[in-house]
């Protein structure tokens, strides 16, 4: 897929090498022909296909008004149609974006023919609205999660999350971005202008069967590590640079890959964001590792007529027995930036960004260990009828996270964000120094986090934490909390809830 003549070429020449020299050259031969040449190089034949803006109306009572529509389609990655399910379209779904203050309302339709959900991933709302199992929507209806706004500026996204089923419905095609912005903490020398030098960048890992995604078993239990890279739904992509400095909205949205993005000539960025924000100061790297459903913000300097690659490199999962099976060893091209010959001058990213106060763990009215194992938190899975934390409102809580497993695993609380307090008692690296949703945990360390459960409170109604490789969450990697008031018990949890 995706493949120009010319890796077709090279492809061929490989697999007869291979099969020359006595390898099993038809298994080389399919392998190069996913687009990933010896060390994961492809021709960008295709331009970047950029989600466009949900359009929003207000309502009589001043709301902003999406309307996503999820259904089956056929998408064209680049290389001839294939079923896909899509939002307001075959593929991925469009970018939502509101401020701060904002009172969103979203009809979710379900087309689909069979039950999903829509979670707002890194979204602080009520747990009603939250879009996990508990709100199913039923084919053909229609679900009006309404909330206020009410975070800092950041890049979230959306995402199905039904009982067992998550990955398959993100996998087939149901994800897009949320931008959240914050008039109040505005930077306005920060890349600001959608689709031309603010770009959104969903990143997944697909394996196509002909016309179709092939879904289903796990390699290393794992569940899905695709074997080609899409962007925004578009195979070997390439996108045009009009202007001196870019922002990338990185999100990874796959299954179970982690990536670590890199530049092909080493090249340092400014890394500006994290999953819920901000950070208070530009990070300068020349590398980022994302597991699934993090995101980060760069900003890219680039020069009048340059080409560089955006790539990954191998990630460092700190799972030495396993790792090269489970894409620790995998090495990918993700996109090609072209800049035009005259660039549009951008300023300097500035030194201070924003306020990030910090949440003092000592607050803590509870602290709580969360060890991941095989499929399972704390040893227990995933039951719909069964509340592991009662959370009362308005507190901080300290909850340690440790993968004693050997798999790559990582955690992410609904509701809130999260800030890491320590990695096995240190101070957590400069890149973790803002807002989290989620956070890769290799086995060994200990993690340390600090959240304050503002504002909502619903003893009925549980949020999510859970392992955000899909598999692993669809396996019963998943746990369930209520956020209750002072002194208040959990109640009974509504899982009848009827949407539409
Ligand atoms: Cu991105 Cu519980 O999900
Ligand atoms: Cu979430
Ligand atoms: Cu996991």
């Amino acid at each position: 897929m995706g493949l120009s003549r010319r890796s077709l070429l090279f492809a061929g020449a490989a697999a007869g090498l291979a099969c020359c020299a006595g390898g099993s050259g038809l298994t080389w031969l399919f392998l190069r022909a996913t687009a990933i040449d010896t060390r994961g190089r492809v021709d960008f034949v295709n331009k970047l296909a950029i989600p466009p803006l949900a359009p929003a109306t207000r309502d009589a009572e001043g709301r902003l008004v999406f309307d996503l529509r999820a259904a089956p389609g056929h998408h064209d990655f680049g290389d001839g149609p294939v079923d896909t399910w899509g939002l307001n379209g075959p593929y991925l779904g469009p970018t939502l974006r509101a401020r701060r203050g904002d009172h969103v309302l979203v009809n979710v339709k379900n087309d689909l023919g069979r039950v999903t959900t829509m979670h707002w991933h890194g979204m602080h709302l009520p747990a009603a609205m939250d879009g996990g199992p508990h709100q199913p929507i039923r084919p053909g209806r229609t679900w009006q999660p309404t909330w206020r706004v009410n975070q800092p500026a950041a890049t979230l996204w959306y995402h199905p999350h039904p009982h067992g089923a998550t990955a398959e419905h993100v996998y087939r095609g149901l994800a897009g971005m949320f931008i959240v912005d914050d008039p109040s903490t505005d930077v306005p020398d920060l890349p600001h202008e959608y689709g031309v030098d603010d770009i959104p960048l969903i990143v997944q890992d697909k394996t196509f069967d002909g016309g179709r995604l092939a879904f289903g078993g796990s390699m290393m239990g794992m569940g899905i590590l695709g074997r080609t890279i899409v962007v925004n739904g578009t195979l070997a992509p390439h996108l045009d640079v009009t202007t001196q400095r870019i922002r990338l909205r990185l999100l990874n949205a796959s299954n179970a890959r982690v990536y670590e993005f890199t530049f092909s000539d080493g090249r340092f960025f400014d890394l500006v964001g994290t999953d819920g924000g901000l950070l208070p100061a530009p990070v300068p790297t020349n590398r980022v590792m994302l597991a699934p459903a993090e995101r980060a913000e760069i900003v890219v300097t680039m020069q009048p007529g340059e080409r560089v690659v955006l790539r990954s490199d191998p990630p460092r999962l700190g799972t030495p027995v396993i790792g090269r099976f489970v894409g620790g060893a995998d090495a990918f091209d993700v996109l090609e930036l072209r800049a035009a010959t005259t660039l549009a001058p951008r300023p300097e990213v500035p030194a201070r960004l924003v306020e990030v106060p910090r949440i003092d763990p000592s607050d803590a009215a509870k602290r709580r260990m969360f060890r991941l194992t095989d499929q399972s938190i704390n040893g227990k899975h995933m039951d719909m009828s069964r509340i592991d934390a009662t959370v009362e409102r308005d507190t901080v809580e300290v909850w340690r996270v440790t993968n004693s497993d050997g798999k790559p695993h990582s955690l992410h609380v609904h509701d809130v964000q999260f800030q890491v307090v320590s990695i096995d008692g240190r101070q957590p690296p400069a890149h973790l120094a803002g807002w989290k949703d989620t956070v890769y945990v290799p086995p060994g360390p200990e993690y340390e986090l600090a959240m304050r459960f503002a504002d909502y409170s619903d003893p009925d109604t549980p949020y999510m934490f859970h392992c955000h490789m899909l598999y692993h969450e669809d396996q019963g990697m998943m746990g369930q909390f209520v956020v209750v008031e002072p002194g208040q018990q959990a109640g009974r949890i509504n899982h009848h809830h009827h949407a539409g």
